[in-house]
């Protein structure tokens, strides 16, 4: 909506050749033009029998030709319901049979029962399908779940390192096969569809969704976005069309680039909230993601709740439509965010129809509207019939969708695969997850002044203290997204190794004692002052998701402060390991303590922290966002002219490194 103010800084020379660069691209290689319908994982061969001459299930007709062919088919009711995405516990058969749902999703911590098994979430998906199927067209519905950092929702699946973690690591090819084993991991539970890779470029900490963010360079997000799309899809074989969606068959899931565009970029970093830009900051800092990701046949893109100069992005027709759909010529759908089109307005909910207007002139395909189902169809369809949006708009709605679910072979294997539960939370994914935890780890101190530097600690010690909130606790290292929206605390919510298991585990076959204290008080250092050889002192951030993450002062929550002062300042070298989906005010602590490890979120596998701590792997990662001095300095990025962090953007100690002067 709205065309954008002309201007910008020298970003916006770099922004706007990056499109030209990108439109070129997509020209020259004819993409946006679906490719032939290859039948997905079967199909061709035998002369199969086709109902009723019904061309769109046939699928060696071209893509276009089984489009067209059901589209003429569909009522309005018929394609309203393909346009509707709703809550899982809402999806009943008949309200999936009688609305003509073409999508459910589990919101964040939404399963079929506490500790549900692969199974049961194979029968309920399926069971939601059998409903889908028994409709009058036979329109398989797609089922979308938020696999962030692994199928995080699921009981002993495997947990990834969360993006801010992953982007430390500068490793592509890692980042792939995150996404290949999380793909195996979700449809190992009869899902199809995930809301991720979240793309956006986190340009201030104080974000509660910071930590979803691979980086605050545009450049770091768009190597992981090319990397994790493929690896979640499949790879577009090399005489396949670049732009188009593409999934490549049963063990690839359709990705979905999120928030679409500009939600790392709000004020202060409050949730949801405005984007104040240029249109050349917007394509120079916040959009070339999506430009790798349109490039990697990415299927769905996700409108973000917040605000591009004050307009709302789910009613932002230019950056919607005549941007993304029509310039990029991005050819899958476009989905709403939950609730999106209620939170247009304040009070939420408010004038709900003229939001159902503006949300889908301005592009929205799928809406998700979890619990208002029958009044978003009921509006939309008086909208309809009213004239005010015309039914061209649906068609197009309507045909993005068919060609995702034509296209990823929906229609051909409707259902989960119960043989793929063996994937959920396998040795070799767990194995991938701890190379992951290992190389996003970033050392940011080794050693005082003068003083041999502490990390690799030995593994051959008298006896060692490990401390912290953070030590024995799975749901802290795991972060938001996992089991509820939320995130928990303790060790019961999944399958894992915490970080003190995983020190155990290192010393064990040492003869080294382990003593484990959360939150030791002054009274027990001194009483054992000298009789450690070392400690390693875990603290950092409670689990958080979207708005209640958000914080203006980003000091280390208590008890940690405390603990690094009693051990650190009790005489005993330490070492201190930071698990936070962010850089968090450590300034006042970094000369008491010895080393200083930044872990994010690391996920299940905290075992990669001990591969490190103790030397069996160097340290690797660098940081991929700027380290603050004060909260008062932000936002702080690369390349700022005032830019004068604790630890740049890029910075990152090896082992083999002295002590720092910190
Ligand atoms: C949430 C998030 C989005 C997520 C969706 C479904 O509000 O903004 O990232 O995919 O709802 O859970």
């Amino acid at each position: 909506m709205g065309v954008p103010a002309a201007g910008g800084s020298c970003s916006a020379v770099v922004a706007t050749t990056t499109a030209a660069v990108f439109l070129l691209l997509l020209l020259l290689c004819g993409c946006g033009a679906p490719a032939a319908m290859a039948a997905p994982g079967g199909g061709g061969g035998g002369e199969q029998q086709y109902d009723g001459g019904a061309r769109y299930k046939d699928p060696r007709q071209p893509l276009n030709r089984r489009i067209e062919d059901l589209l003429a088919r569909m009522t309005l009711a018929e394609k309203i319901g393909q346009m509707s995405q709703i809550e899982r516990e809402n999806a009943t058969a008949d309200v999936v049979r009688g609305y003509f749902v073409g999508s459910v999703l589990s919101g964040g911590g939404s399963v079929p029962a506490p500790q549900a098994p692969a199974e049961a979430w194979v029968e309920m998906v399926n069971e939601m399908q059998r409903a889908a199927m028994s409709t009058r067209l036979g329109i398989p519905m797609l089922y979308g779940i938020d696999a962030v950092h692994g199928h995080g929702n699921v009981y002993k699946a495997t947990v990834f390192p969360h993006n801010v973690g992953l982007g430390c690591t500068r490793d592509p090819e890692l980042v792939k096969k995150i996404g290949a084993a999380t793909a195996l991991e979700v449809r190992a539970t009869g899902i199809p569809y995930v809301f991720a890779p979240c793309v956006a470029v986190c340009r201030d900490p104080r974000w509660g969704r910071c930590y979803e963010s691979y980086s605050e360079d545009p450049r770091v997000v768009q190597q992981m976005t090319s990397s994790i799309i493929p690896g979640l899809q499949g790879e577009i074989p090399a005489n396949g069309r670049r732009g188009a969606p593409f999934v490549a068959g049963q063990r690839n899931v359709a990705a979905c680039s999120k928030h679409y565009v500009g939600d790392g970029g709000t004020t202060r970093g409050i949730n949801e909230n405005n984007t104040a830009a240029s249109f050349h900051e917007l394509l120079g800092v916040h959009m070339p993601p999506y430009y790798s990701a349109v490039i990697q046949g990415v299927s769905t893109v996700m409108v973000s709740f917040s605000s591009w100069n004050r307009v709302k992005m789910h009613a932002n027709h230019f950056l919607v439509t005549d941007f993304l759909k029509n310039r990029l010529r991005f050819r899958g759908f476009v989905i709403s965010d939950w609730r999106g089109l209620d939170k247009m307005t304040s009070p939420e909910h408010d004038d709900y129809i003229t939001s159902v207007k503006l949300g889908i002139l301005a592009g929205i395909d799928m809406v998700m509207i979890p619990y208002t189902y029958t009044e978003f169809v009921d509006d939309l369809t008086a909208l309809v019939r009213n004239g005010t949006i015309p039914t061209s708009r649906i068609d197009d709605a309507v045909r993005r969708i068919l060609r995702v679910k034509f296209t990823m072979g929906l229609f051909e294997d409707p259902y989960g695969d119960p043989s793929l539960a063996g994937e959920l939370g396998k040795p070799e994914h767990r194995e991938l997850a701890r190379e992951a935890v290992r190389r996003s780890l970033v050392l940011l101190k080794n050693g005082k002044p003068g003083q041999k530097p502490l990390l690799p600690l030995p593994k051959k010690a008298g006896r060692i203290l490990v401390a912290g909130s953070h030590a024995d606790n799975l749901g802290y290292q795991c972060g938001g997204w996992t089991i509820t929206w939320q995130g928990l605390g303790g060790n019961n919510l999944t399958a894992g190794t915490t970080i003190l298991n995983g020190i155990k585990r290192a010393v064990q076959d040492h003869g080294t004692e382990v003593v484990y204290s959360e939150s030791p008080d002054a009274g027990f250092v001194q009483r054992n002052k000298g009789r450690f050889d070392y400690a390693v002192v875990v603290v950092g951030e409670p689990p958080y998701a979207e708005s209640f993450g958000d914080n203006l002062n980003l000091t280390i929550p208590e008890p940690g402060p405390s603990v690094i002062r009693v051990v650190c300042g009790g005489g005993i070298r330490c070492a201190v390991v930071l698990v936070s989906g962010r850089p968090l005010a450590v300034e006042p602590y970094v000369g008491a303590v010895d080393a200083l490890v930044a872990a994010w979120l690391p996920g299940t596998e905290g075992e990669g922290v001990s591969d490190v701590l103790f030397g069996d792997y160097g340290f690797t990662g660098k940081l991929a966002r700027t380290w603050f001095r004060s909260v008062e300095q932000l936002p702080m990025n690369v390349g700022d002219a005032r830019y004068d962090p604790l630890f740049p953007f890029g910075f990152g100690l090896g082992l083999e490194t002295q002590p720092s002067t910190a």
